[in-house]
C-alpha cells in the first residue's frame, strides 16, 4: 500500500516535470512566435526583410493592418494579421504564395471592380511582399 502511494507520487512528479519542460520549450517553437521568416522565405523564394520595406514603400499600410510594418494600421481594408493561418482570401482564392502574388500584381484582373488599386508591382516585389506576409503567424 505504501509502495503504491510512493509510486503515485513519483508519477505525479514525472507528469509535472514533463508539463514544465513543454511549457519551457514553447517559446522556442516557431509556431508561437509572431513571425517565422524562414518559413516565409522557403514558401515563396522571396526575401521577407526586403518585403517588409516594400509593403511600406507601396503604402499597403495606408489601407491594411500589417503587423511589424511601420504605420501598419490602415483600416479601410481587411487586416493582414495572422496571414499564414489564412486558408483563403477574398472569400475565393486558396491562400497560396502564387495566388497572393498574382493578386498583388494585378488586383483588377483577378477581381474586376475591386477597390484595391493596381500598383504596377513586379513579380520580384510581389514575391518579397508575399515572403513577409507568409512569415506572419
Ligand atoms: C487604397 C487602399 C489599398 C491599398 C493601398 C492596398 N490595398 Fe489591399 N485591399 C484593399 C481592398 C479594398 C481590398 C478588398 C478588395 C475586394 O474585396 O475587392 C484589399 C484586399 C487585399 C488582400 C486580400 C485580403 C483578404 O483578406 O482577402 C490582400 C492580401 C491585400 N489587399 C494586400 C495588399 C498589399 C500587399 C498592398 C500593397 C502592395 C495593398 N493590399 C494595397 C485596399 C488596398
Amino acid at each position: 500500500m505504501l509502495d503504491a502511494i510512493a509510486d503515485l507520487r513519483n508519477l505525479k512528479r514525472l507528469v509535472s516535470f514533463i508539463l514544465l519542460a513543454l511549457i519551457m520549450a514553447l517559446p522556442a517553437c516557431n509556431l508561437v512566435r509572431d513571425f517565422d521568416f524562414k518559413r516565409g522565405a522557403r514558401m515563396t523564394g522571396g526575401n521577407p526583410e526586403v518585403g517588409r520595406k516594400k509593403l511600406a514603400h507601396y503604402s499597403c499600410v495606408s489601407c491594411h493592418v500589417i503587423p511589424g510594418v511601420p504605420k501598419g494600421e490602415g483600416k479601410s481594408a481587411q487586416s493582414l494579421a495572422h496571414w499564414s493561418w489564412r486558408r483563403t482570401f477574398l472569400n475565393t482564392y486558396k491562400n497560396t504564395p502564387e495566388n497572393l502574388e498574382k493578386w498583388l500584381q494585378n488586383p483588377s484582373h483577378r477581381k474586376p471592380g475591386t477597390t484595391m488599386p493596381d500598383l504596377n508591382i513586379s513579380p520580384q516585389d510581389s514575391r518579397d511582399m508575399a515572403a513577409y506576409l507568409f512569415s506572419i503567424n
